[in-house]
């Protein structure tokens, strides 16, 4: 185990092909959360002036890439596909290591990479416009997808590879080119990743890697003019920003944010099924996941035995490193997510919710080095309290009580955000009701709120998201602009609108 900067390895930013340093001469580490001594490696910590030469690389590699036909491009995608899937494992397990989530898990992770650039990668030889009949003689009219430019991707730490690739891949199968600011949490998993684009013979500045903070990094990126699209995971708050700070200059910006997703369980649901589902949903990714299922709402008539039962299963699950197979649950991602945590269980206790288990920080034995926190749960919640509103990203669930259908709808529909939402029941129409009636981007039934898979779109409405959706081809919109071709091959003017007489 690693334990002094002079004995770790120095990651370098790819910019226009290459591996650099920054010219700040500045690092920052990687360390893991479930051993903070387990020094992961140190990177660059880089500047305004990296980053323009990222962009500059981008630029003129742009001018090449998008004329490379799409399916030519797609065949490097496919490549980068197989190298993923052939290092599957080494990359799970660099990714427990810096952002701490059980293998199992972080195989999930790289699989979803591999899935969507495989799906992406055949898009080269899709990206379906419109042919349609014109209203005058002799003229045909259809439409395009055009790539925009360069587009600046700014990505969280709870997903370091998939999300990434739900951007890079369908940006550069569009023929755009990329700068990547991947969080600080997770650098290494982005460079792995990029280094696999580049073995898969992406040509130099088609996509560039710049590491360090978003105060010189992440601005840089929003506030240049040669930005054209800026797609940012990430908490509302700094979304906020984004859209701020890329208004003045039109950027086309697509923002993934927050998240404070419910599973509603009927009277009439299968118990057991539901109780798996609230486990998983509430505290898989140790509750990191933008879907992370942090309420469930319950029908009183069933209320108490499901509290019972759901405690139970949440005291017994394992917590501790994720690289050991018998762990359940990791650690949660840093020291500043650990005092988040642990402030809303303060806040919960305080505003009159029942603390059912857990609520504390776990220090001791194996656990001490790390950012480890009980599986928590609330029960006798109300959902106007802070801990029922707001997004907590961390293993706390909150129980909150129903007395209809109609009431868990209501609660599950009132808070700022719109990411996914389920429910648990036997009734058909109860279920088509709430796929209807519940105003999220994601859906399910008798399933947890985790679990999109590639193809389908993802995003949600309100506070969650400003109405694009990455994944499936809806991806593809964020990344293309369409364009409409009109050809006149009458060999005379004719003016739509007006020359409507002639049959
Ligand atoms: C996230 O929550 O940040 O559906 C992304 C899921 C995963 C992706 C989650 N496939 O939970």
């Amino acid at each position: 185990m690693l334990t002094s900067t002079e004995q770790a390895t120095t990651y370098h930013n790819f910019i226009d092909g290459s591996w650099v340093p920054s010219v700040s001469g500045d690092l920052f580490e990687n360390r893991n959360p479930a051993n903070v001594d387990d020094l992961i490696g140190v990177f660059q910590k880089s500047t305004r002036s990296d980053v323009d030469r990222a962009i500059a690389a981008a630029r003129r590699a742009y001018e090449h890439w998008r004329l490379v036909p799409a399916p030519r491009r797609a065949e490097l995608l496919f490549r980068a596909a197989q190298l993923i899937a052939d290092r599957k494992e080494a990359l799970a397990r660099d990714m427990t290591r810096e952002m701490g989530k059980v293998l199992d898990e972080t195989r999930g992770d790289v699989q979803e990479a591999i899935d969507m650039t495989f799906f992406m990668a055949g898009e080269g030889r899709r990206q379906y416009g419109q042919t349609v009949p014109s209203e005058l003689r002799d003229k045909f009219a259809m439409s395009m997808r055009q790539p925009l430019g360069v587009c600046a991707v700014i990505t969280p730490w709870n997903f370091p590879m998939a999300i990434p690739s739900w951007k890079i891949i369908p940006a550069l199968v569009c023929g755009n080119s990329v700068v990547f600011k991947p969080a600080t949490l997770t650098p290494l998993s982005a460079l792995n990743f990029v280094k696999i684009l580049e073995e898969a013979g992406i040509p130099p500045g088609v996509v560039n890697l710049v590491t360090g903070g978003g105060e010189e990094v992440g601005n840089a990126l929003l506030q240049s003019g040669d930005i054209r699209v800026v797609s940012f995971t990430g908490s509302t708050d700094v979304g906020r920003t984004v859209s701020q700070q890329t208004a003045p200059s039109f950027k086309k910006v697509h923002l993934e944010m927050g998240g404070k997703n419910v599973i509603m369980v009927m009277d009439d649901a299968n118990l057991d099924l539901a109780i798996e589902g609230c486990l998983w949903g509430g505290f898989g990714t140790s509750g990191q996941r933008c879907t992370a299922a942090s309420r469930v709402v319950v029908h009183r008539k069933v209320y108490k035995d499901f509290t019972t039962r759901f405690v139970d299963r949440v005291k017994a699950l394992r917590v501790g490193d994720g690289l050991d197979p018998k762990t359940q649950m990791g650690p949660v991602v840093s020291e500043s997510q650990l005092k988040t945590v642990m402030s809303y269980v303060d806040i919960g206790q305080k505003e009159g919710a029942a603390l059912a288990c857990g609520g504390h920080p776990l220090r001791s034995g194996a656990l001490a080095k790390g950012f480890f926190h009980e599986p928590t749960v609330f029960t006798d919640v109300d959902p106007r309290m802070r801990i029922a509103q707001e997004e907590i990203f961390g293993p706390v669930v909150c129980v909150i009580p129903s007395s209809s259908f109609e009431e868990a709808v209501g609660i599950g529909n009132n808070v700022q955000y719109g990411l996914s939402a389920s429910i648990y029941t036997q009734d058909i129409n109860r279920a088509f009701a709430a796929m209807r009636d519940m105003y999220t981007g994601i859906f399910y039934v008798n399933a947890p709120t985790i679990g999109a898979e590639v193809h389908l779109p993802f995003g949600g409405t309100k506070a969650t998201g400003n109405g694009h959706r990455e994944a499936g081809t809806a991806a593809l919109d964020v990344f293309s602009e369409w364009k409409s071709v009109y050809v006149d091959f009458s060999g005379r003017l004719q003016r739509a609108q007006i020359d409507t007489a002639e049959l």
